[in-house]
């Protein structure tokens, strides 16, 4: 403990050798996006080391399963609900704590993972200690009321990462999570204050743990203009996404290979920049 933290969670000097084994990234996806969003991912990123990804969804896909190890259905409901979600949380929290890996991390199926800058950042801080990090969805603390018994309710505020963006929990502290998110604790939790699951991970970190969020960066959701994130420092960001934003098309801004009508999300772009020598990228393509 006391250990300094930076506000704002770029890298510093690694604290601990980190191997893509140690990282757990858990994507959260929906048997109707398989095709739509996954297939992208599992091309891109996810190609890179399959090892560290575990897919959490809501329904068989043998295409998928022939591809990827790590499916996991977690019969929740495909539903877009708060319960939905919060049900497909406490798969992942629970699969996470069975790995014994060091770091948790979550993300959507709409996101880009840069894995050596992912590596990178969690490095830099010991995992045995309490780091919760990731980007705040608002600019100031999400004020919520807490059910505290059948007939007693009090107002609680906290700063929670929104889980567009994706972010990640050390081991140390996903362990003392554990009396409000371990086998199907977290689910109770949400009802609690009846908030979606990025929430209520905020909600059992900062105002049940009292343990601050460390805000980075260098996460990215479809919620922020995406065209901002500079070209220059496309090997720094953690994290990337794509979508719609104010009732436009929001992607990260990325010279070739590939055009916008043949790679509208980016993303095989973005891979190709980071990683040259995949066989699919053009060989001539000047960045
Ligand atoms: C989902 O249901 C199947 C079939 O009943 C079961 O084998 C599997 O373990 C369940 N998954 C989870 C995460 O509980």
């Amino acid at each position: 403990g006391g250990a300094s933290r930076p506000a704002d969670g770029h890298p510093r000097p690694p604290a601990e050798p980190l191997a893509p084994g140690d990282v757990f990234i858990a994507v959260k996806t929906t048997k109707k996006f398989h095709r739509a969003r996954l297939d992208l991912l599992l091309e891109t990123w996810i190609s890179r080391h399959k090892e560290m990804t575990f897919i959490f969804t809501d329904g068989e896909d043998e295409a998928l399963a022939r591809h990827m190890g790590n499916v996991v259905n977690t019969n929740c409901s495909a539903a877009h609900s708060r319960q939905a979600l919060s049900c497909k949380m406490a798969v992942e929290y629970d699969h996470f704590i069975e790995s014994g890996r060091k770091w948790f991390c979550h993300v959507d199926d709409d996101n880009y993972v840069n894995l050596r800058a992912l590596l990178r950042l969690l490095a830099s801080y010991p995992h045995t200690q309490d780091v919760y990090i990731g980007k705040p969805s608002l600019d100031r603390p999400i004020q919520a009321t807490e059910r505290v018994s059948e007939n007693k309710v009090r107002p609680v505020h906290f700063w929670f990462a929104t889980g567009g963006a994706g972010f990640c929990i050390s081991r140390g502290l996903a362990l003392k999570m554990s009396p409000w998110a371990s086998g199907g604790h977290f689910m109770s939790t949400a009802e609690r204050i009846r908030l979606p699951d990025d929430c209520t991970i905020g909600y059992i970190v900062e105002a049940l743990l009292g343990v601050p969020l460390i805000r980075s960066g260098l996460f990215h959701s479809h919620l922020e203009n995406l065209q901002q994130v500079p070209t220059s420092e496309l090997h720094e960001q953690v994290t990337l996404s794509y979508g719609m934003f104010e009732n436009k098309r929001n992607a990260v801004h990325v010279k070739g290979p590939f055009s916008v009508e043949a790679d509208p999300s980016r993303f095989r772009s973005i891979h190709c920049h980071l990683y040259p020598d995949t066989p699919w990228c053009p060989r001539t393509a000047i960045f």
